[in-house]
C-alpha cells in the first residue's frame, strides 16, 4: 500500500513515521493491558496504527467501528450488541473452538459461523458473559483478545448497557481482554470515560495512552516528499511548503493531496484547492453532527468558531464578538461551557497563544458556511 493510499494503513512499512507511538501500542497489546487509550484528532492515524499494530500483535481482535453511530442520537442495546456479536463472529472463521464457547451463552446462538442473539431485554446481563466467554477461550488458547472501541466517544449514546462497570469488571477479572480504546474527541473520551472521576468505575485505571499528534512541519514535508518519490515524482521544494502551509500537518489531508496529485500527475495550486474543497466537505458535516444535538446553541459555536478563525483568539474578544453578533449579553458561564464543548470536541484548542483551530481546514471552511441547516 503506498503513503498515499486514502484508506487507514494495515502494515507497518505504509506508515510513515510513528514508530514511538507503534512500540508503546504494540508493548501494551502484547502485556495484554487492560484499558488502552489511543487518541488523536480527526485524521492524525488513529485506526492506521490499530489496524497495524494489531496485525504486528497477531491477536485476535474485534472492532467496533462507533463512527457508524454517528448520526443517530440514542443506540439502543440490541444494535450495539448486534453489531458486536457481527464482528466477534469474524473470530469463528480462524478460530473454530470460539464457537463451542460461546455456544454455552445462554442468549445467543452460533449457527456455522454466525452469531444469533436470541430477543432479550437484558442486554448488559448478555455482553458481560459473551466478554466472559471470550476472556475463558482466549485464556485455554494462551493469548489475548483485543476488543478495539473505535470512536468510543460515540458510545456515550448507548442505552441499557452500562459500558463503564463492564469494562471496570474487565479491568479486574478478565485478564486475557484488552480494550483499546480510540477518540478523536478527546475531551469527550475523557468525559465519557469518566477518567477524572474519583467516583467514576475506570478513575485511575488506564493503563497506556497514545496520543497521536498531527506532523511537524518538517514530518509533512518529507512525507510528502517520500509519498512522491514512490512514483517516482519530485515535486519542488516550494509546492510542498505552500501544501503545508494551507492544509497543516494532518496525515489525512497531506494525503488526499498527494492521492490527488499522483492521479493528475501535478501538482499545481488548483489541486490545493480542490482539497481543501473536498476536505471541507468532510469536516463541515462533521461539526454538523456534532450540532445534531446542540441545536439550540448550534448560531453560537458557529459565530465563536467564525471568530477564532478570524483571529480572535482571547476568552473576552471572543466573547465581545458573539455579544456584538447576537446583540445581547452572555453570562460568563454559559460562555465558557460553549468554548469547553468545542475544545473537547476538538474543534478548538487552548494554546499558550490562547483559542486556535487545530484544524486549518475547518478554520478555511467555517469561515464560508452558511448553515442550510433550519436551527441556525
Ligand atoms: N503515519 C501515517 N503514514 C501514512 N499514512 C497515514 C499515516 N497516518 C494517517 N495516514 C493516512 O491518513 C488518513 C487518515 O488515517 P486514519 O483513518 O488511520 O486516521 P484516524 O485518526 O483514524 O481518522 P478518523 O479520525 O477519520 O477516524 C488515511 O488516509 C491514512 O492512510
Ligand atoms: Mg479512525
Amino acid at each position: 500500500m503506498p503513503y498515499f493510499d486514502i484508506r487507514p494503513k494495515t502494515s507497518r512499512r505504509d506508515l510513515f513515521d510513528r514508530d514511538e507511538e507503534l512500540r508503546t501500542l504494540l508493548e501494551g497489546i502484547n502485556e495484554c493491558r487492560p484499558l488502552i487509550l489511543l487518541l488523536g484528532l480527526r485524521r492524525t492515524g488513529k485506526t492506521s496504527l490499530l489496524n497495524v499494530s494489531l496485525n504486528e500483535a497477531s491477536v485476535p481482535s474485534i472492532i467496533v467501528d462507533c463512527r457508524v453511530f454517528e448520526e443517530k442520537t440514542s443506540i439502543t442495546h440490541s444494535e450495539f450488541l448486534e453489531y458486536f456479536a457481527r464482528e466477534t463472529s469474524r473470530l469463528l472463521v480462524r478460530h473454530k473452538t470460539l464457537s463451542r464457547i460461546l455456544e454455552q451463552v445462554g442468549g445467543i446462538e452460533v449457527s456455522g459461523l454466525k452469531i444469533e442473539l436470541k430477543k432479550s431485554r437484558r442486554g448488559e446481563v448478555l455482553f458481560s458473559k459473551i466478554l466472559e466467554a471470550l476472556n475463558q477461550w482466549a485464556k485455554e488458547n494462551n493469548t489475548c483478545i483485543v476488543i478495539g472501541l473505535d470512536e468510543a466517544q460515540e458510545l456515550v449514546k448507548l442505552r441499557g448497557i452500562r459500558l463503564l462497570p463492564i469494562i471496570a469488571h474487565a479491568y479486574d477479572y478478565l485478564r486475557n481482554i484488552s480494550f483499546i480504546v480510540t477518540g478523536s474527541q478527546i475531551g469527550f473520551i475523557h468525559r465519557f470515560l469518566k477518567l477524572e472521576n474519583p467516583e467514576s468505575p475506570l478513575y485511575g485505571r488506564i493503563s497506556v495512552q497514545v496520543t497521536l499528534k498531527p506532523f511537524t512541519r518538517n514530518q509533512s514535508i518529507t512525507y510528502l516528499m517520500e509519498g512522491f518519490r514512490e512514483y517516482d515524482m519530485h515535486p519542488p521544494q516550494s509546492i510542498l511548503e505552500e501544501v503545508v502551509n494551507q492544509l497543516g500537518g494532518i496525515p489525512g489531508w497531506l494525503t488526499m493531496y498527494g492521492y490527488y496529485a499522483v492521479e493528475n500527475k501535478e501538482y499545481n495550486k488548483d489541486l490545493i484547492k480542490r482539497v481543501l474543497e473536498t476536505a471541507s466537505k468532510i469536516v463541515i458535516r462533521e461539526y454538523e453532527n456534532f450540532l445534531q444535538t446542540r441545536l439550540i446553541a448550534a448560531k453560537r459555536y458557529t459565530l465563536i468558531l467564525k471568530a477564532v478563525a478570524q483571529g480572535y483568539n482571547e476568552w473576552l474578544k471572543i466573547k465581545r464578538y458573539l455579544e456584538v453578533e447576537e446583540g445581547r449579553r452572555i453570562s460568563d458561564s454559559i460562555f465558557s461551557q460553549l468554548l469547553r464543548n468545542l475544545v473537547d470536541a476538538g474543534f478548538l484548542e487552548k494554546t499558550s497563544q490562547g483559542y486556535q483551530i487545530p484544524d486549518p481546514i475547518l478554520a478555511y471552511a467555517i469561515l464560508s458556511y452558511k448553515p442550510k441547516t433550519p436551527w441556525h
